[in-house]
């Protein structure tokens, strides 16, 4: 069988404070596939962004790779190769983030930064990448590319931005787009377009995507599979449908009560008691037990494994392991 285009096996990432090294994700196991749509859902500090940064190459200098691996393309890749790495990043995976200003440089008009791109990595010449450049910018649905091309970011909208951002991360044919909440500075409108734009992408390119966010809502609307992130933990991964009609883990279940919806109108919106225990409070157990409303005296001592529950869908839950109930 060919290789998935991106394979985490087992990889935990930490960071150090002071003298000790504090575990932010374990037991990461997962892959994307060619031309895939993976979501990656949780709430703020379950480790969404340490992720996409890992698969990257990017982790901030006080966090390390401590177990396990990433292969991407069949290609095992070196933590602290940044050779390796600057290879890679661009042509086969790219990144767009949250706050596309943050990302451009203010200085440089934005055509001239998708150009640059174009021409670090497809080696081509300054003529044929500005022509590149404007091609991916109507593609990216930007109008009147040739006057933009000139504009610098501060004269350009949120949703206008995010799409340069787009042209910047699809320009050089990436097999991987990696998008980190790319909508949630952006009003509900614009947020629309450019979930659409990114499943066009998908479609007409073949970019496969792996897309963040803390929004089931949000993932829905563009993914085929999702996997459910709690305190560094994967707790649920699956084909979106089947998460959406049988939801296993009591945190999956409990983001999903958390959604709106035209039946829920009128009635405030639920909210997961608790919250998420930060990367120096993370005892044994599952992490979920002090919030969970099926908890046990086993799962607050012993973290469960990921078992598999039907075709494609596996949870990390006693409630489920061995496929079943045990407890
Ligand atoms: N530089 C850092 N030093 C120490 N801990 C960090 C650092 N960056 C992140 N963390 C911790 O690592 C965990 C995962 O962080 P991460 O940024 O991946 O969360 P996230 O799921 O992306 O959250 P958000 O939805 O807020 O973006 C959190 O508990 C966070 O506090
Ligand atoms: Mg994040």
């Amino acid at each position: 069988m060919a290789s998935a285009l991106l394979e985490l096996k087992d990889m935990e990432v930490a960071f150090t404070i002071g003298k000790r090294a504090y575990p932010a994700l374990q037991q990461i196991s997962f892959k994307v596939e060619e031309k895939e749509t993976v979501g990656i859902v949780g709430e703020s500090g379950c480790g969404k962004s340490l992720t996409s940064l890992s698969v990257m190459g990017l982790l901030p200098e006080t966090a390390a790779m401590t177990k396990g691996g990433i292969i991407l393309n069949g290609q095992p890749m070196e933590p602290a190769s940044s050779e390796g790495w600057s290879t890679v990043r661009g042509k086969q995976v790219s990144m767009i983030f949250q706050n596309p200003m943050s990302a451009l440089n203010p200085l440089m008009p934005v055509g001239k930064q998708i150009a640059e791109m174009a021409m670090t990595h497809l080696s081509v010449s300054k003529q044929e990448a500005k022509r590149l450049a404007m091609e991916m910018m109507a593609k990216v649905g930007l109008s009147r590319v040739e006057r933009l091309y000139d504009d610098y970011p501060h004269q350009l909208s949120g949703g206008m931005m995010q799409r340069i951002m787009i042209a910047m991360a699809l320009i050089c044919s990436p097999k991987l787009l990696i998008a980190d909440e790319p909508t949630t500075a952006l009003d509900v409108t614009i947020q629309g377009q450019i979930l659409d734009l990114l499943r066009d992408m998908n479609r007409s390119i073949g970019t496969a995507i792996l897309f963040i966010s803390h929004d089931l809502g949000v993932i829905r609307e563009v993914c085929d599979r999702v996997i459910v992130m709690y305190a560094g933990y994967i707790v649920e991964d699956a084909p979106v449908a089947e998460i959406l009609d049988h939801p296993k883990h009591p945190y999956t279940v409990g983001l999903l009560q958390s959604l709106p919806s035209a039946d829920k109108r009128g009635r405030p919106l639920y909210t997961i008691p608790g919250r998420v225990p930060s990367i120096t409070d993370r005892g044994p157990g599952c992490p979920f037990a002090g919030r969970c409303p099926s908890a046990t005296d086993l799962c607050e001592s012993v973290t469960p494994e990921l078992s598999q529950v039907a075709a494609g869908h596996q949870v990390r839950c006693h409630l489920y392991a061995n496929g079943g109930r045990v407890i």
